[in-house]
């Protein structure tokens, strides 16, 4: 990691919108953008498909160790196949809830987070981008919105993309992976006192980058 390279941190609960601001932050700046969560995700896809059990932590780890992928703007390319849509699917994201409590794993992918730093500068989204991945990073935001409203904003999404969805469903398994994010003994999702709160629960995603975009430029004479 290079310090001199400006990175924002966005950690965050699922569902609250934390992808698409830092996303949206990081096209406003001209910066590369990191979703550190699609890396779990394709441990995750691999370990469904090669049925290899959630808490098998050798193989999982050789797994993050080895996986052959490159992201090429909209497209993720595992092993040379656009997994971009497959690892979004729900189970693949509460699987990727479940290992992402190994150590092993969490270790195997901490290089290649840190290989997305470069000029002119990155925005990361995850659980640990400010506490363990990017801990020099000059702007550190813990960006959340209430239980209920990330389970309505789920449930809107997945209504939109024609998958039948129950709304009290939706809110249990928001509730389920914020307990697992939040309680694991390794890099817990948790606001720490050196990063901003941005709570989103009453704010549009345009309000939103714009409070990132603002925070960023009044502090880039740390840089
Ligand atoms: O952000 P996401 O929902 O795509 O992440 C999927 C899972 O991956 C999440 O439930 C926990 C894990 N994760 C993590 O442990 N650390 C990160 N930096 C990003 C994601």
């Amino acid at each position: 990691m290079t310090s001199t390279i400006p990175v924002i941190a966005i950690d965050g609960p699922t569902a609250s919108g934390k992808g698409t601001v830092a996303q949206r932050a990081a096209q406003a700046l001209g910066f590369h953008y990191l979703d550190s969560g699609s890396l779990y995700r394709l441990v995750a896809l691999v370990a469904l498909n090669q049925e290899i059990l959630l808490d098998d932590e050798p193989r999982l780890t050789a797994v993050a160790a080895t996986l052959d992928v490159r992201f090429e703007g909209e497209h993720i390319l595992l092993s040379g196949s656009d997994v971009a849509h497959a690892i979004r699917h729900e189970r693949v994201g509460m699987a990727a809830s479940k290992l992402s409590v190994l150590g092993g794993v969490r270790q195997a992918l901490l290089q290649r987070q840190r290989d997305f730093c470069q000029l002119p500068g990155l925005v990361a989204d995850g659980r640990d981008m400010g506490s363990v991945v990017f801990p020099d990073a000059g702007l550190k935001i813990f960006l959340t919105a209430s239980a209920e409203i990330r389970a309505e904003r789920r449930h809107k999404q997945l209504i939109n993309k024609g998958n039948g969805a129950n709304l009290t469903d939706v809110l249990r398994d928001i509730m389920d992976r914020d307990a697992r994010d939040s309680s694991r003994a390794v890099a817990p999702l948790k606001h720490h006192s050196d990063s901003m709160l941005l709570d989103t629960s009453h704010l549009t995603i345009d309000d939103a980058v714009a409070f990132v975009v603002r925070a960023y430029r009044s502090s880039e004479p740390r840089h």
